[in-house]
């Protein structure tokens, strides 16, 4: 028997009105996801300006889902300890936008937070096997990052592919552990960007197994049944 890939569904709060930041919270909550993404940009690395430690900080107050912490900013190194403090349960920096990519990983790591590593659309997928085992999620961007709102980029599912092939043929699994007899928990591959119904059963199709939705359930009539509509991926 084929056993179907488990997966997450995370909103992102980019999308939210934030001038009713608190409901929108209880209500993505009360729908059903695993856990919230917050978006962090510099306005360097991304064209677009947002959030930084204290909106974490206020969300932490307002959940205890995990926080997932996707910083699109240069030296992101200088500024985990922040995030941490504000209550990030992970964080993704951008392969792009990094310096030196394994320290910050392993630094994440030491401050008890999952670490992830984020690929733009344009990056070449060459990069990714070197990081599997040194991260707990691989982000593959499916739009351009910096906005909500724009359209899927097929031509990443081929990333997704490539990605969880080499999990599968090498045996790597959650948290980038690599178990012999191939127990354990499939290895997360998250994808952000122009994810809706349509796209997650594509990307789920590929290997991915964290959704990462920001118009789709934010500005949806109802959440919660767009959530439960996922459910049956
Ligand atoms: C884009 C951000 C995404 C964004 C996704 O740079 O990383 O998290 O909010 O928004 P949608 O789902 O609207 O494409
Ligand atoms: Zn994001």
């Amino acid at each position: 028997m084929i056993r179907k890939l488990p997966f997450t569904i995370e909103p992102s709060l980019l999308a939210a009105d934030l001038s009713r930041l608190s409901d929108e919270v209880e209500s993505a909550v009360a729908s059903g996801i695993d856990a919230m993404h917050l978006d962090i940009m510099d306005g360097h690395f991304v064209r677009n300006l947002g959030f930084g430690p204290q909106m974490v900080a206020a969300i932490n107050r307002l959940t205890d889902l995990p926080l997932d912490v996707h910083l699109m900013i240069y030296n992101p190194y200088d500024y985990i300890e922040r995030f941490v403090e504000a209550g990030a349960d992970s964080i993704t920096i951008h392969f792009e936008a990094t310096e030196d990519v394994e320290e910050t990983l392993k630094y994440i790591r030491s401050c008890n937070v999952r670490a992830g590593l984020a690929f733009n659309p344009d990056t070449s997928e060459g990069m990714i096997p070197k990081y599997l085992y040194l991260c707990d999620l691989i982000l593959l961007m499916t739009v351009h990052p910096g906005f909500g709102g724009q359209g899927f980029i097929t031509e990443v599912l081929d990333k997704i592919r490539f990605t969880r092939e080499i999990c599968d043929r090498l045996h790597i699994k959650k948290g980038g552990v690599v178990t012999e007899g191939g127990e354990g928990d499939p290895f997360v591959i998250q994808v952000d960007g122009g994810i809706n119904l349509e796209t997650a059963r594509l990307c789920y199709a590929a290997g991915a197994n964290n959704f990462v939705m920001g118009t789709y359930l934010f500005h949806a009539p109802n959440m919660a049944e767009r959530v439960a509509e996922l459910r049956d991926l």
